[in-house]
């Protein structure tokens, strides 16, 4: 199994949201097992990329942003980690920015993750990675901007803090410290584009992201060269659960521990959690 299987997953969806009646692509249908509604164009993809699973008899789990676990045999291993559309709300407004994600992982651990596969949509564009064979976008190989300084630096920071101007705060240092700041709203994507030297750095510290939205790009990440730390500055793990909520920034080592020590202060220390410390 490799990432033809996880590029097969995506095609499949990329066929039925192009069957999708525009006015019904932000229709909202339920709500979702990640905790948000579920639109039609999230339903469609989700149940194309079940078709494609059954139809080359895939044995294993899912989980999904949507429908949550589902099961195809008894096996727990290996588990595909999906999120059917990342960037819903880009592709409901019509905005030509969102992905599709999908990880294939031997364990219960982000860090058993052993290849991911990002689509971004409408281009068809195709990041893929397989653990220890190198990250790529389209076939040609891509590496993280290894020696750049974030101070003349182009980085994506999540700012969709719902309200929650603490988070706003706390990563006001960093955003002030840069060049450029891109806020483009599908995180799989754009860790991506790190991935690719696009993007110089990803901050997101609300502590809202899943796992389906980054299990991918993890292994993407990685195998770019880049690292992925919390922002303890610990490399990023947790269980492949939907429970999860995340905090992260992702780049090279060295443009990570110049974030977390803007964010931070001097006060930054692996492993010691001084979040708390920040006061608006
Ligand atoms: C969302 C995107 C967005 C981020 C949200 C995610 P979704 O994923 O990644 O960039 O701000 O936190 O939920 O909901 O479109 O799959
Ligand atoms: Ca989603």
């Amino acid at each position: 199994m490799d990432t033809t299987f996880l590029e097969g997953i995506c095609r499949a969806e990329v066929e039925a949201i192009s069957k999708l009646a525009p006015h019904l692509v932000e229709k909202i249908v339920r709500q979702g097992a990640g905790g948000d509604h579920t639109r039609m164009i999230d339903l469609v993809a989700e149940e194309a990329a079940i078709s494609y699973l059954e139809s080359v008899s895939f044995r294993g789990r899912l989980l999904s942003e949507e429908l949550g676990e589902k099961r195809f045999g008894a096996d727990d291993f290996p588990l595909i980690v999906l999120d059917p559309v990342d960037g819903t709300t880009n592709a409901a407004r019509g905005i030509n920015f969102f992905s599709i994600s999908v990880a294939l992982s031997s364990g219960a651990l982000l860090s058993d993750v052993i290849a991911g596969a990002v689509m971004e949509l409408p281009s068809g564009r195709l990041f893929t990675a397989e653990k220890w064979k190198g990250a790529f976008m389209d076939g040609k190989r891509i590496g993280v901007r290894a020696k750049s300084s974030l101070r003349d630096g182009l980085i994506g920071v999540d700012f969709n803090v719902l309200g929650n101007q603490q988070k706003m705060f706390e990563i006001l240092p960093l955003c002030l410290g840069v060049k450029h700041i891109r806020n483009m709203g599908s995180a799989a994507l754009e860790l991506c584009y790190v991935a690719s030297g696009g993007l110089d750095l990803y901050a997101d510290n609300r502590s809202m992201l899943r796992v389906t939205d980054i299990a991918a790009a993890y292994v993407i990440i990685l195998e770019a060269g880049g690292s992925m730390l919390d922002l303890n500055g610990n490399t990023l793990d947790c269980e492949l659960s939907l429970s999860e909520r995340i905090s992260l920034v992702a780049g090279s080592e060295a443009n990570c521990r110049e974030a977390l020590s803007l964010i931070y202060g001097k006060r930054l220390v692996t492993g010691k959690n001084v979040a708390k410390e920040i006061n608006p």
